[in-house]
């Protein structure tokens, strides 16, 4: 991995804000120790201004995992980029295919939503995936193409490290069934190629891609050792922070492994 990679904890709908506490205090030391990995989680809007506050000046990068692209206004339930940036917040998931299959959020969408948090300084991790009936049609790509296409027509000369991709495919969330490490390297692989095609060299060699889907401390190096893969995105496996931190050990080896295989 060229790029610095990035182990990302997505808490989905998950713990009190006493438990977010206790996660993230156990958590600080030993991300610390991980100098070479960006280390992100991100929480409920509801725990993030705590875990924002513990996190400032640290290694950890606190998140949300939706935001509105307007900035205030009549939006009944939503919360804009400035809010996010007020509570402290870094960065933030924009269509986690949660968002776009349970709560019927479209390409568009999440396209205005990427180029507003880009606009505002938050990191956007921008999720792209198919569905098992999608790939088994041959449709993968398709589909795939088709919303980073969506994304990069939206963002105005952003550089590639103001975004994140996570690709995601959706019938390995939350169901134990990873893709491959040659599936994973295969995706983003091809999404890196068609970002070289469509914004150039410099943009699709800095910006990081992520695998997300049942990644879990016994599959993560070999997923995490691929070239194209920078890191990931993960939900189950990242609500124990012990089994969190054997994540960020396993990007923190890979990088290491690659500095080794480069001497
Ligand atoms: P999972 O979720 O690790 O539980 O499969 C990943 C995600 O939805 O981001």
């Amino acid at each position: 991995m060229s790029r610095r990679p990035m182990m990302a904890a997505n808490w989905k709908m998950n713990k009190t804000v006493m438990e977010a506490e206790a996660y993230t205090a156990a958590l600080l030391p030993r991300a610390a120790d991980a100098d070479e990995v960006d280390v992100a989680v991100f929480v409920p809007f509801t725990c993030l201004y705590q875990v924002s506050a513990m996190t400032q000046d640290t290694a950890v990068t606190a998140g949300a995992q939706n935001f509105y692209y307007e900035d205030s206004g009549a939006y009944t339930g939503e919360i804009s980029a400035p809010m996010l940036l007020d509570v402290g917040a870094g960065a933030v998931l924009v269509g986690h295919s949660e968002r776009r299959e349970t709560f019927g959020e479209t390409d568009d969408t999440v396209a205005k939503k990427t180029r507003r948090a880009v606009e505002a300084g938050l990191i956007p991790i921008v999720c792209v995936g198919e569905t098992k009936e999608e790939r088994d049609s041959g449709g993968m790509w398709d589909k795939v193409s088709g919303q980073v296409r969506r994304v990069i027509d939206e963002l105005e000369d952003a550089d590639g490290d103001s975004v994140v991709f996570a690709y995601e495919p959706i019938w390995a969330i939350g169901t134990g069934d990873t893709a491959t490490p040659e599936d994973a390297q295969e995706a983003i692989g091809k999404i890196r190629d068609l970002l070289r095609e469509i914004t150039g060299e410099d943009f699709a060699d800095g910006v990081r891609i992520l695998y997300g889907g049942s990644v879990k401390p016994g599959n993560a190096a070999e997923i995490m050792a691929q070239d194209d893969v920078d890191g990931g995105l993960v939900g189950g496996a990242s609500l124990d922070v012990e089994s969190f931190v054997e994540l960020v050990e396993a990007a923190q080896n890979a990088v290491a492994q690659t500095e080794q295989t480069e001497e």
